[in-house]
């Protein structure tokens, strides 16, 4: 099954072929393609979401497809998680049905399901979605889980891909910390991350001490980097960072921290409250795009001046979900004619040649 967990466990031809696709289906505009006239899918929000549940919905109906977004808990019944649970309390409904049955009636199930912000190795470890996956018969798109954000992904990569016309390797791309009144997950940040490194951008992470992402995702970065003979950067200095950068990715997150102590972490975080993008650090760079995966807290995450600005690549960022959600749903129906797209564009040729040779495969 053609499950979309998260672009990692996938090969560079699928990672180059669904850029590829979320590129055609930007220059097709708003079209819709009946490719998928007889499939189904079942949008399952166990979270809040603007961008993701209205793109993936339209990205379904512009293929042809019907689709039902279901808001666990609200109109349904509530969920067990847990396997062996005696279920004996509030839950009237195990996932393993909710998920069997769904799969009985729809061609794909799109799923969102946040990190618990409690319990690391949970998390870490995907086990709310590997439940989901686990039970499921038709494939799953991952709308967000503890750790990755593959449709973020996509669609980051492709407006990077549109704004550098094709050429966001070797780009200096800044993922910086923010600072939020709320510990928020790394779903976002880890995928950034990720994403940029595989495009072979000079990734710097700017972040507090003490913020650091998990360090299997950081492995997992210098692993894309160091095939393009790069290294990801880490630094506690967020205006030495924004020097001559080419993108600023702006987040928020809580950080490994928050499971440990949360209070600690809260009282801490007080200390970075000027950890914000404003237009003093976007003059330190070399006049890079500003991104954000949005919802964004203006004023806070990031001044007005800087969104409003010309820069601010925010707003295509959030139009690329929707292209690269189309992209993703002919994936996992296999309509995307993927040979096509392998050899279509400079994209697959070019995205993963390592820049020296010596540096290998
Ligand atoms: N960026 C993103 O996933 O937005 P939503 O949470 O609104 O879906």
């Amino acid at each position: 099954m053609n499950h979309l967990f998260d672009w990692h466990v996938l090969d560079d031809s699928v990672w180059a072929a669904h850029i590829a696709a979320a590129l055609r289906h930007y220059r097709a505009g708003k079209t819709w393609t009946p490719a998928a006239p007889s499939r189904s899918l079942a949008l399952l929000f166990f979270n809040p979401s603007l961008r993701t549940r209205t793109s993936m919905e339209l990205a379904g109906a512009q293929l042809g497809a019907h689709v039902t977004t279901i808001t666990p808990g609200q109109g349904t019944w509530g969920f067990a998680w847990e396997d062996g649970k005696v279920m004996d309390g509030t839950e009237a409904e195990h996932i393993r049905e909710a998920v069997g049955v769904l799969s009985r009636y729809y061609d794909a199930l799109g799923v969102r399901v946040f990190a618990s912000g409690t319990d690391y190795a949970q998390d870490r470890d995907e086990t709310l979605m590997r439940a989901i996956l686990d039970a499921a018969t038709v494939p799953v798109v991952n709308l967000e889980s503890a750790f990755y954000h593959p449709c973020q992904a996509l669609g980051d990569a492709s407006t990077l891909m549109t704004h550098f016309d094709g050429a966001a390797k070797g780009k200096k791309f800044v993922l910086t910390w923010t600072y939020h009144p709320k510990a928020l997950p790394m779903a976002v940040p880890n995928s950034a991350l990720l994403m940029a490194a595989r495009l072979g951008m000079q990734v710097t992470v700017a972040r507090p001490d003490g913020y650091g992402l998990d360090p299997g995702v950081m492995d997992q970065a210098q692993h894309y980097a160091a095939r393009h003979g790069l290294t990801v950067e880490e630094s506690t200095d967020q205006a030495a960072a924004f020097d001559d950068a080419d993108v600023i990715y702006a987040k928020a997150w809580g950080g490994p921290l928050i499971y440990q102590d949360p209070d600690a972490e809260a009282a801490r975080r007080q200390d970075f409250k000027d950890w914000r993008v404003t237009s003093e650090l976007m003059a330190r760079t070399n006049e890079a795009a500003f991104m954000h995966c949005l919802p964004v807290r203006r004023g806070v995450v990031v001044d007005d001046a800087v969104l409003d600005g010309p820069q601010a690549i925010h707003l295509l960022q959030a139009e690329f979900r929707l292209h690269a959600q189309k992209a993703i749903l002919e994936h996992v129906w296999d309509l995307n004619p993927r040979e096509e797209e392998r050899v279509s564009g400079r994209l697959s040729a070019s995205l993963f040649a390592p820049a020296h040779a010596e540096d290998g495969a």
